[in-house]
């Protein structure tokens, strides 16, 4: 039976972190200040095993997820995922299964993924300039690689592939048109997502955000652009064609024009936590009643809970903050990943 939150907005969508660990260390979500040679990530038995989220995601099917993403960390560091999506195209229920990716790693596994039943990949991939490039990876990972991943992926047929770009302003703005030249024409995405807030330790300031309307404003100049109606209800980026037929380009907001109100997804750690929000801090823990032998129905109850007494607007309340304070004090926030 679907389930509904407070607001009476449904779960359709989960994403799956498959591991904490990254082999990037980009100053936006992991700085290597912080999580550095000595961090203590999670060890492989802390971790969710395949089981355990073949059985979760059977349980969320259950509940009317009908979305899955997986994600990281890195999630292509962990080994043999074509036989976890194998796996997960099997739950009666879930219709679509997406990955993200910083791509590195996806030269070698894209045959196997779509083998195995993935049919769409998004890359992260903030710039084309090298030099940007290994300052917003953290100095680790090859362009070249990235740019052969998502060949590979184009070959396999993971198409359309989707690019996720973080725009900072002052970083890699300035380049992201860059982004649109190469890849116009081709059966890709650019998606240019705003700078986002993660907790206190990314060195945020508003004025780095590029809000989506500005870099809307700057590609229509040089190719114009029309906006296309959502693909469904909740759908994160705003889509525009370009006029001249050379495919697509979105906007993920989340800064500038929070999307909380139709928001349907919630995600899963990979030691097992289960968030309702992708900024919450305090998530439900489902690794211990999994291991300690719950059945179904015990398990379904506690999601039921959690999914229950949603509350979270993060984006919005930070937004209302913002307005009426002048000097707005930060709501914390969870690391997006891990
Ligand atoms: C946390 S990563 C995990 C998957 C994979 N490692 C990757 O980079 O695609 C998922 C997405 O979150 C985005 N992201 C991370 N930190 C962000 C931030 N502070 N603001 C906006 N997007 C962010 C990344 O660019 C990436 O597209
Ligand atoms: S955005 Fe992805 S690639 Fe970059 S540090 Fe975070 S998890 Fe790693």
């Amino acid at each position: 039976m679907p389930i509904a939150d407070t607001l009476n907005r449904p779960l359709r969508d989960l994403r799956i972190s498959l591991i904490d660990r990254c082999n990037f260390r980009c100053p936006y979500c992991m700085p290597k200040e912080q999580f550095h040679e000595h961090y203590r990530f999670l060890k492989s038995q802390e971790r969710l095993s395949f089981d355990e989220i073949v059985r979760l995601a059977r349980l969320f099917a259950g509940l009317g997820v009908r979305k899955l993403r997986l994600t990281g960390g890195e999630p292509l560091l962990r080994a043999n995922l074509a036989d976890l999506v194998g796996d997960l195209t099997d739950v009666r229920g879930i219709d679509d299964i997406a990955l993200t990716t910083n791509g590195v790693l996806l030269g070698q596994h894209a045959v196997d993924l779509h083998a195995n039943g993935l049919r769409r990949v998004t890359v992260s991939l903030d710039t084309l300039d090298k030099e940007i490039f290994a300052r917003m990876s953290g100095g680790f990972g090859a362009l070249e690689q990235v740019l052969s991943g998502i060949d590979a992926a184009i070959a396999a047929g993971l198409t359309p592939v989707k690019i996720n770009a973080v725009i900072e302003r002052g970083l890699n703005d300035h380049t992201a048109l860059d982004l649109l030249e190469r890849f116009r024409g081709l059966p890709v995405i650019v998606r240019f997502i705003e700078f986002m807030d993660v907790g206190n330790r990314n060195n945020w300031r508003p004025e780095l955000v590029v809000p989506s309307r500005e870099l809307a404003e700057r590609v229509n100049a040089r190719w114009p652009i029309q906006p296309v109606s959502q693909n469904y209800p909740g759908e994160v980026a705003k889509r525009w064609h370009f006029e001249d037929g050379a495919g697509e380009v979105g906007f993920i907001s989340s800064i500038s024009q929070p999307f909380c109100g139709a928001c349907s997804r919630a995600r899963l750690s990979s030691e097992g936590k289960f968030y309702t929000c992708l900024f919450a801090t305090q998530g439900l823990d489902l690794r211990a009643p999994l291991r300690a032998g719950s059945d179904d129905t015990e398990m379904l109850q506690l999601i039921r809970g959690a999914w229950g007494n949603r509350t979270d607007r993060y984006s919005e309340l930070r937004e209302e903050l913002r307005r009426t304070s002048p000097s707005p004090k930060k709501i914390e926030m969870n690391y997006i990943g891990g």
